[in-house]
């Protein structure tokens, strides 16, 4: 059975003490997980070590919003995944499309930072999903086919099952706008397709693949109700202690 995932990217949200006391409010109300489900917070990087060591629930597990695609040296303002290994990080975002479009990030450089995670055994949460005119031109699955191609085809099987994958549709981000969860469901199996023609059965039924976009408390059930959706990827209802756990309750079992 794949890992069910509440990720949640608070982007740059939060100063350290709300985001301390919002964490708080998490473990205090975070249901019983079963050994199939996972809870991911995406922190800010300054707090990602300092939180770290305030989480007591084994329940919560952080991660990294972004990292940067060489291994190390002068640039300065980044953030290298060897830093991120060295303070036990477990997860990092990879490819969000907000890193797409304003940082003018290519799926050549996500590759590598595919690649650095792995090699760091930090699990990257790899983003894909397309913008509006490419959906409503109907390109939607070859757009994200090519992403796919272009940042994880290079890995090899075993590497490939350590990916977990996030489609957001960029249209549904922030907008209120949240695909159907047909939408999603009709996405996330083109997805599977995709992974089981390059990868195999075996490797494409393992890998979780997490819907974002508006995913709130009232929506989460639906979505995560289709068969090949297995959690979401949470921005703006990830701020909310009870929204957020809303949305951990309705993850699959
Ligand atoms: P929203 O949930 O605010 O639409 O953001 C989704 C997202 O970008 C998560 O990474």
């Amino acid at each position: 059975m794949r890992k069910q995932i509440a990720a949640a990217n608070w982007k740059m949200n939060k100063t350290f003490r709300e985001g301390q006391s919002l964490l708080r409010e998490l473990e205090t109300g975070m249901p019983q997980l079963t050994s199939n489900q996972s809870v991911v917070v995406a922190l800010p990087f300054p707090y990602l070590g300092m939180l770290k060591l305030e989480i007591h629930s084994k329940s919560i597990q952080i991660a990294a919003q972004n990292c940067h695609h060489a291994r190390e040296g002068a640039f300065t303002g980044e953030v290298s995944v060897v830093m991120l290994k060295s303070i036990d990080v477990p997860y990092c975002i990879i490819g969000h499309s907000e890193r797409r479009e304003y940082f003018h990030e290519t799926n050549a450089q996500l590759a590598d930072k595919i690649n650095h995670c792995l090699a760091a055994d930090i699990t990257p949460i790899f983003c894909c999903g397309e913008p509006l005119a490419v959906r409503e031109a109907n390109n939607q699955n070859t757009f994200v086919e090519a992403q796919l191609n272009e940042s994880l085809f290079h890995l090899d099987e075993a590497a490939m099952q350590k990916i977990v994958i996030a489609y957001e549709p960029i249209w549904a981000i922030g907008t209120g706008k949240t695909a159907s969860s047909d939408q999603a469901q009709e996405m996330h199996a083109h997805i599977r397709g995709v992974l089981q023609k390059q990868f195999g059965s075996t490797v494409a039924s393992s890998i979780s693949i997490l819907y974002g976009g508006s995913v709130k408390g009232s929506n989460a059930a639906e979505i995560f109700s289709q068969p090949d959706v297995d959690g979401g990827l949470v921005g703006g209802a990830s701020l909310i202690a009870e929204e957020f756990l809303k949305i951990v309750a309705a993850l699959k079992q």
